[in-house]
């Protein structure tokens, strides 16, 4: 008998078995949140998170409430979804490991070996993360508009022709390239172009098994993605990265750390830049994508987006027609509140980050609305998707609305659930220790992107099909669409 031939009424009655199995074996022992392992020993329900893991989750809330647990892949995870309860992963941080977790992921998705055995390396990486804010920030920003210049200098030398485009690979060729050199540095040898983008094809190829590295499956099994992250790491090992030009100061300090904890392990360093790497470019792609398409599909969205930056232009003296030399501050560019709401609305559709912990000892979480026991070893996750979609938070949640997160002309921070207001109610960067240090670099870059687009070029959808999320990247992060858009662009006139 195979799953989809099983019956809905079979499926509760197994459910129902398991659970007195789980009860006599005590698999499941009382005070712990409801168990839901499926009739696959060790695969559990994992075949069904693949397949589209919002909507299953969203039917195991709706039959076992806020907080239950779920074997998937050899692991049981708790997940809580009441967002009033998230707090419980910082009220208990110290029992439940960020390092476990994050050290197994990046060890198989990056190669890195360090982190588990050396937390004194881990710890000092973290304090790089100051480099990503404030004055650090906008020496990045500036660098990186004279970076989009270079790399869009081709598209707007054709003048007044439009040239057709996949929206997907449009956004990640510039995406990647704009990030890379600004992060890493310039590359001088003449075959430039060529250099980036066999980096870009093979960045692609590895972030496309992301989700099977993310398994339990070795990497030899699956196809030639092991050569692949050789080759990217050979790419980023110190001695290849000496050939760039004008690293950020981020990399620098990044570079100046890892030299001290690895002596002659030359490649160990060049995984560690591979992981900073896939952080800087593997979410702001699909966001700059979805960002950009449904600018395009909704006509209404795209004029107040573009209203708002000709404001801007006028008020700081930046005349109509002087295309690229525009330039906007991180402060000007926060001023422009429909042009983040467009992209707070993108991560609110599109972002499945959830935030995972290991348990370190056996461990009840108390609430005011319920007591649960959690058991050593096993992972929590919040999983705030769930709260994105839901109608008593946001009206309509299915819909794209580009002024979501805009009230009377302003920035709107405040949301509820019920009668009671939320203290997270968007949370693509994760939560907590962990939470994403790139964030202001992510926002304040796909910004940079959308004003020069909007500003410099005619941009018309073609294609106008439907299009969805492919969920491949399960837990994590921002969905990329389950295929390519046809678009059209040009110079404007
Ligand atoms: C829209 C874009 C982005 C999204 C949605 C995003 C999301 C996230 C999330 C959810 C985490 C936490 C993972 C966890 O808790 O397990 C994270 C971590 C991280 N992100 Fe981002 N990120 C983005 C862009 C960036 C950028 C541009 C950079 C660097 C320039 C960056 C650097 C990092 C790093 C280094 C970590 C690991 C932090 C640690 O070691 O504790 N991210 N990101």
């Amino acid at each position: 008998m195979t799953m989809n031939i099983l019956r809905f009424e079979d499926e509760k009655f197994l459910e129902q078995l398991f659970h007195s199995i789980d009860k006599l074996k005590g698999t499941w022992r009382p005070g712990e949140p409801p168990l839901i392992r499926g009739w696959l020993p060790y695969v559990g329900m994992a075949l069904k998170l693949q397949k589209n893991p919002l909507g299953f989750i969203k039917s195991l809330q709706k039959q076992h409430g806020d907080t239950f647990t779920v074997l998937l892949g050899g692991k049981y995870i708790t997940f809580i979804l009441d967002p009033f309860q998230y707090h419980l992963l910082l009220k208990s941080h110290k029992h439940l490991s960020f390092r476990q977790f994050g050290s197994k992921i990046v060890e198989k998705a990056f190669g890195i070996k360090s982190l588990a055995s050396n937390a004194d390396l881990d710890d000092e990486l973290h304090t790089c993360y100051q480099l990503l804010q404030g004055k650090s920030l906008d020496i990045l920003l500036e660098s990186m508009m004279q970076n989009l210049r270079q790399v869009l200098e081709h598209k707007l030398s054709k003048t007044t022709s439009w040239d057709m485009a996949q929206m997907l690979t449009f956004c990640s060729s510039i995406m990647f390239e704009v990030t890379f050199i600004t992060l890493y540095g310039k590359v001088i040898a003449d075959d430039r172009k060529d250099y980036i983008s066999k980096l870009r094809d093979d960045f692609i190829k590895l972030d496309d098994k992301f989700p099977y590295l993310m398994s339990n499956i070795p990497i030899e099994l699956l196809g030639d993605v092991k050569t692949v992250q050789k080759r990217l790491i050979k790419c980023l090992t110190s001695e290849n990265l000496a050939k760039l030009q004008g690293w950020s100061e981020i990399v620098q300090m990044r570079q100046n750390i890892l030299e001290k904890y690895l002596v002659r392990e030359d490649f160990e360093i060049g995984a560690h830049h591979l992981a900073f790497l896939w952080a800087s470019v593997a979410n702001t792609i699909p966001v700059m994508f979805w960002a950009l398409y449904y600018l395009l599909r909704h006509p209404k969205a795209m004029a107040a987006v573009r209203d708002e930056i000709d404001h801007l232009r006028q008020s700081t003296g930046q005349k109509k027609g002087s295309g690229f030399s525009i330039y906007f501050t991180r402060e000007q560019m926060d001023s422009l509140v429909y042009l983040e709401s467009t992209i707070l609305e993108v991560f609110r559709l599109c972002s499945l980050s959830s935030t995972v912990r290991t348990v370190q000892e056996d461990l009840a979480l108390n609430s005011e609305t319920g007591d649960y026991c959690v058991r050593k070893g096993d992972l929590v996750a919040i999983f705030p998707a769930v709260l994105h979609k839901d109608p008593e938070v946001f009206e309509a949640p299915e819909e794209f609305r580009y002024d979501r997160f805009t009230e009377d002309g302003k920035k709107k921070t405040t949301f509820f659930k019920g009668e009671k207001k939320l203290k997270f109610y968007l949370m693509p960067f994760g939560f907590g220790a962990s939470k994403c240090p790139g964030r202001f670099f992510a926002v304040t870059e796909i910004k940079q992107l959308l004003i020069v687009l909007l500003t410099c070029f005619d941009l018309e959808i073609v294609d106008n099909k439907p299009i969805a999320l492919n969920y491949s990247r399960l837990l994590f992060g921002i969905q990329y669409p389950d295929s390519d858009v046809l678009f059209r662009y040009k110079i404007k006139s």
